[in-house]
């Protein structure tokens, strides 16, 4: 990031005290969501989506047209030049150009990284493959703090993908960062990366730890259900069992199985569907239920009647929560917090990333291969940060 760019690439790119000037802002944004026309004339975003969005774009698109701004958008992967095999790098380039901020989604992990590196305007990353979501992660934690008037010290069970699903990756980073115990219950070993559990294990003495739940025999039928307990300093696990029945769990956040990023071939068994019978078990008594949407069946059409069900009004704080990041990303207005700097990147001919869904294999020879090194994680790839390998197939050392 160049020195003044407020890019948004990772969830990490907030400091806490932004995140939690943002959340502020909004909500004095949502008190009068008509009365901004006049805060951002002028800015031009644009947007440019080449992978499927309905509530990120166009929520995107609200918050700057309710901000007074205009906004050009490329939403159709087919009628880009991508299909002609433009790079990124190439598109990127030339939007930059026509826009004062851009706000991407793109298929490739790392993709936002290597648009935030090229653009001389501010890039927003709006998903980059299964990697980031950091500004859905802004809805799910603001809809956390309406729901339950805080984020510290709250039990939070994510249910569903969590290896392909990029919104969990962002969640989780932040949950941790605001003090809230986790459960990861994952679908058919579609457990959280190594990569993102690596670095919870490493943040503000958590533990991250296999254990075996119980207390949800009545919904799974089984005694035991395995889930990864991402426990804050003050309840470190004494055991590999986590009693869920004596625990209130204030939020359930649900996501679908991305169908479109699992290896062909791949079957996955399901979890069970939460409806009325599942969230009639103890400890859900008095859960939220958030979903990042799209619904595909995870969530029984009935339940939508029911007041923990907060999905839908999760999804509108999406354009409040946008608005508040338009102006910051702007430079419209200063939420305290410094920008954290990008890690330092070094290229290394020895090493490479051999992440197939990362766009340095994507769009081979189109970024320059480049490598961090995070302190007690060895060289990671400093676009979709999985462990580098060396070129000889051998895991990297620090
Ligand atoms: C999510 C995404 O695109 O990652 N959708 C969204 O932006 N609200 C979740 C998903 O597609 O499952």
């Amino acid at each position: 990031m160049s020195a003044g760019k407020r890019d948004l690439v990772s969830i990490d790119d907030l400091h806490d005290e932004t995140l939690i000037g943002l959340m502020d802002l909004a909500d004095r944004i949502r008190r009068n969501l008509r009365g901004h026309a006049a805060d951002l004339p002028g800015t031009l975003l644009g947007s440019l989506f080449l992978e499927p969005s309905t509530r990120t774009r166009l929520s995107f698109e609200a918050a700057m047209m309710r901000l007074g701004g205009r906004v050009i958008t490329s939403s159709d992967p087919g009628s880009s030049s991508s299909v002609k095999g433009e790079t990124l790098s190439d598109t990127v380039r030339i939007v930059d150009s026509y826009v004062d901020m851009l706000v991407l989604r793109h298929p490739a992990a790392g993709a936002a990284r290597a648009a935030a590196r090229l653009a001389r305007g501010p890039v927003i990353n709006a998903g980059d493959g299964s990697r980031e979501h950091p500004t859905q992660t802004l809805c799910d934690l603001y809809a956390l703090r309406c729901e339950r008037g805080r984020i510290s010290g709250l039990t939070v069970v994510l249910y569903g993908d969590l290896r392909y699903g990029r919104t969990t990756h962002s969640l989780v980073k932040a949950l941790v960062r605001f003090g809230a115990s986790v459960v990861a219950i994952a679908q058919g070993g579609l457990q959280l990366p190594d990569p993102v559990v690596e670095d919870l294990a490493r943040a503000r003495g958590y533990a991250v730890q296999n254990v075996d739940v119980t207390g949800l025999e009545a919904v799974f039928l089984r005694p035991r259900v395995s889930a990864l307990w991402i426990a804050p300093p003050a309840e470190q696990p004494a055991s590999r069992q986590l009693r869920l029945d004596e625990r209130r769990v204030d939020a359930i956040y649900v996501t679908r199985l991305q169908r479109e990023r699992l290896p062909s071939g791949q079957s996955v068994e399901a979890l069970p569907i939460l409806d009325h019978r599942f969230l009639a078990a103890g400890p859900f008594r008095d859960t939220v239920v958030l979903h990042p949407l799209p619904r595909v069946r995870e969530i029984a059409q009935e339940f939508d009647r029911d007041p923990r069900a907060a999905y839908f009004r999760q999804a509108a704080l999406g354009v409040p929560i946008r608005m508040a990041l338009l102006l910051w990303v702007a430079g419209a207005v200063d939420l305290g917090g410094t920008v954290p700097p990008e890690p330092e990147a070094r290229s290394d001919p020895g090493l490479t990333c051999r992440n197939p869904g990362c766009i340095t294999a994507m769009e081979p020879g189109s970024v320059p291969l480049e490598f961090t090194d995070l302190p007690g994680a060895g060289p990671r790839c400093a676009y979709c940060e999985e462990r580098a390998e060396t070129v000889g197939g051998e895991a990297a050392q620090s």
